[in-house]
This record gives C-alpha cells, structure tokens and sequence, in this order.
C-alpha cells in the first residue's frame, strides 16, 4: 500500500499570533480526529519553523518548508539551505510549485538542483508540476508535465528517485475554486504513474506518492482522494482554517 499524505501549504500567510493560534487548532483537532495512516504535515513560512517544530514533536504532524536554496551555503542574501532546514528537524519541502515557477521564474533545471541538495540533507522533496490553462486548451498538457517531470527528475538514481513525492497542481485550479474533477486528477496521476513506471520501472512507481493539489476543499477531498492514482493532497487555502486541513487529512 502506498503511502499517503496531506500538506499544508501556508504560503506567505498568517501573522505570529495567528500562526500560532493556527497550530494549536489544528493540534487539538488532529488530537480529536488522528487520521489513521496518513503523514499530516504543515509547511508554514520558515520564520515559523521553530513554532511549528515545537508541535511537530507531539508525531501528529510533521514540519515542511515552502523552498529552498539551490546552493549549498555561501554568500547568497535572503536564501535558506537545505543542511539548515535539516538542522530545524524540517523533514519536507515543497519545490518548483507554480507560484515561484511564476514569479521567481524558477526553471526545472534549479528544480533538479534543488532535488539533490534536499536528498543530500534527508529532506522529502514534494516536487510540484502542472500546466497552465492554455496549455490544457491547446491539450498539451500531459506533454508540458511528462517535460517537468523529466527535466527535474530524470537525473536521479532509482534508490533517490523512490524517496521523492510529486505533487500535481494544474495551475488554473491553484486558488480558484475550480478544482480539476476526480476523473482529470485521475488522468494525469496514473499518466505520471506511467512516465515514471518507463523511467524507472514498475516497483518504483507502484511505490511513488502523488498528491493532487488546486483548490481541493473540505468537500471535494474525498472524491478526489478516492480515485486509484491519487494519494493525498497539497493543501494551499484551506490548510489555513484548521477542522477543513483536518476534514482533508481524514478524507480517504
Ligand atoms: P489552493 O488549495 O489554495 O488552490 O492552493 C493549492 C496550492 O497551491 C498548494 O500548494
């Protein structure tokens, strides 16, 4: 059985004094409904990782990070290393997700650089992909994700790749409230499932955790979670409300 797995993805959001609010809610429901055989984690803005570890310690949720630098360490203004989240117990984190792809014009070549320094440092990269409207008008887009994937991934060795999970975030469902529907989630994580399985063979890819995130609620989870090929989620709006993240962590 695959492993399965709900994320948080705060984003640049929450105060102090609501992060921690946050956290506390979300510990006190998780405490009442503790899903079973899920890996809850929340990825908050780094500034709060200290906080977040703090209740991480309870083994109820785990902690991730949103990004991090391409580098190992050095002279490189505002970034965060991946030795440096491993030293904060960060045990996840989140790379190429749309928002940077978009306005940090991050490319899959630093995604793959990113890749290597999280599994260098133990950290579970959560390596996103997904196309653009117009590239699913123009029905490109099993195309443009095989090219994501590949560009980042295909570098790694089997014993690496199988530590890696991919979340599938169609960017004109992130933060929209027009979620794909469970049959396209579907579509494209068993199309992943297959780009993987001919890279790096069936064992592998049986193996492989694929979340779906874009504008997955309370709702829809369920329906979403049900479909063969998808195995959790990568929550962006609704992991800021606490009983929603863990209604979705107890969606299966
Ligand atoms: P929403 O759930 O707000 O659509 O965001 C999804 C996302 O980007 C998670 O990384």
């Amino acid at each position: 059985m695959r492993r399965k797995i709900v994320a948080g993805n705060w984003k640049m959001n929450k105060s102090f004094a609501e992060a921690e609010d946050l956290l506390n809610e979300l510990y006190d429901a998780l405490e009442e409904q503790t899903p079973s055989n899920v890996d809850v984690v929340v990825c908050p803005p780094s500034i709060y990782f200290e906080m977040a570890v703090d209740f991480s310690e309870t083994g109820i949720i785990s902690v991730g990070a949103q990004d991090v630098s391409k580098y190992e360490n050095g002279a490189y203004t505002g970034e965060i290393s991946a030795q440096m989240l491993s030293g904060m117990q960060v045990e996840y984190c989140i790379v190429g997700h749309s928002e940077r792809r978009k306005y940090h014009s991050e490319t899959d070549a630093e995604i793959a650089q990113k890749t290597d320094v999280l599994l260098k440092h133990d950290i579970t990269p959560i390596v996103c992909c997904g196309e653009i409207l117009s590239e699913r008008e123009k029905n490109i887009h099993f195309e443009v994700v095989k090219k994501q994937i590949s560009d980042a991934l295909f570098h790694l060795d089997p014993l690496d790749f199988a530590k890696i999970i991919i979340a599938y975030e169609p960017v004109w469902a992130i933060g929209t409230g027009h979620t794909a529907t469970p049959e396209q989630a579907q579509e494209m994580h068993a199309f992943i499932r297959k780009t993987i399985e001919e890279k790096f063979g069936k064992e592998i890819a049986k193996k492989l955790p694929i979340l779906y995130g874009g504008s997955c609620n309370a709702k829809n989870a369920k329906d979403l979670f049900s479909q063969a090929d998808v195995d959790g989620g990568l929550i962006g709006g609704a992991s800021l409300v606490a009983q929603d993240f863990v209604t979705i962590a107890n969606a299966f």
